[in-house]
């Protein structure tokens, strides 16, 4: 399988997007920046990677075939998406019945922009397989421990023998929803969110998720390459839970990569260092 990761927070960007070469496939188009770290805008070098990774999701949004929007936070999607959409574009996304106001507006702009442009849109609403079994969706899971901030999507892509499973912002595993879906879909490639541990604790994991791992890692026999990024890598001291999940991973010689390893790009972690960017502009 040939997949990458085109934006995330190791990247420098809030985002997860996720790129599937075999099938053309485009998970969670965009990119953000937080409007407030620690009192600071963001920082104009944030700004500068904004535009170069959104420029490398349009390029990929005009080679795509298929389109996954795994909930309606701006860090996963735009409703003028299809703006750059060709017209045999397929475009798959969480139903958004049952999450918040704002979350159900964004999707009905988007659904809109795709009906104006008459490119095919899906609802999922629920565990399915898609396009000959090419394709999976977990149906609505919790976004976080308890669901408190709504649902998302879980998308396995299936080429060859490998499974690549893309967990969406669970910022977990920490739900027994999540461990379901992960050991029904039994990936060897799993895209992992973990908590945003710079709220909590910076530097440490809860000690759920690290069970729930354990179990994953047992249970998910053919398992080689575990990513991890988004709310985790906003944490400033992310390199403490990353060296403990380090020991873990290679214990079950799965290798732990961040998406920009993955890219094959510089670590950029900008969000978590915005305070000192400032610092050294104006020392
Ligand atoms: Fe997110």
């Amino acid at each position: 399988m040939t997949w990458t990761v085109l934006a995330s927070e190791s990247l420098g960007v809030r985002s997860f997007a996720t790129w599937v070469e075999e099938q053309r496939l485009l998970i969670d188009p965009s990119v953000a920046l937080a409007p407030r770290r620690q009192k600071y805008p963001p920082h104009p070098l944030e700004l500068r990677v904004f535009q170069e990774r959104w420029s490398v999701i349009v390029q990929h949004l005009r080679r795509a075939r298929r389109v996954v929007v795994t909930h309606f936070h701006h860090d996963h999607q735009v409703p003028y998406l299809p703006l750059w959409l060709q017209q045999d574009a397929r475009v798959w996304m969480l139903d958004p019945r049952g999450l918040n106001a704002r979350q159900q507006r964004r999707a009905h702009w988007l659904q809109s922009t795709l009906t104006e442009r008459n490119i095919p849109y899906e609802v999922v609403d629920s565990p399915c397989w898609v396009v000959s079994r090419e394709l999976w969706f977990s149906g609505p899971v919790p976004h976080g421990r308890d669901g408190a901030q709504g649902q998302v999507m879980m998308v396995g892509v299936q080429v060859g023998e490998e499974r690549l499973l893309y967990t969406s912002d669970i910022q977990g595993p920490s739900h027994p929803r999540h461990m379901d879906a992960i050991l029904s879909f039994c990936p060897t490639i799993l895209l992992l969110d973990l908590p945003p541990t710079y709220l909590r604790i910076p530097g440490h994991l809860p000690g759920e998720v690290l069970v729930n791992l354990e179990h994953l890692f047992q249970a998910c026999t053919g398992l080689h390459t575990l990513v991890v990024d988004h709310h985790a890598l906003r944490d400033p001291a992310w390199q403490q839970w990353w060296s403990a999940l380090e020991t873990r991973t290679r214990q079950y010689d799965v290798r732990l990569l961040h998406g920009a390893a993955v890219a094959g790009k510089p670590l950029r972690i900008l969000e978590a260092k915005r305070p000192q960017l400032f610092r050294e502009q104006n020392p």
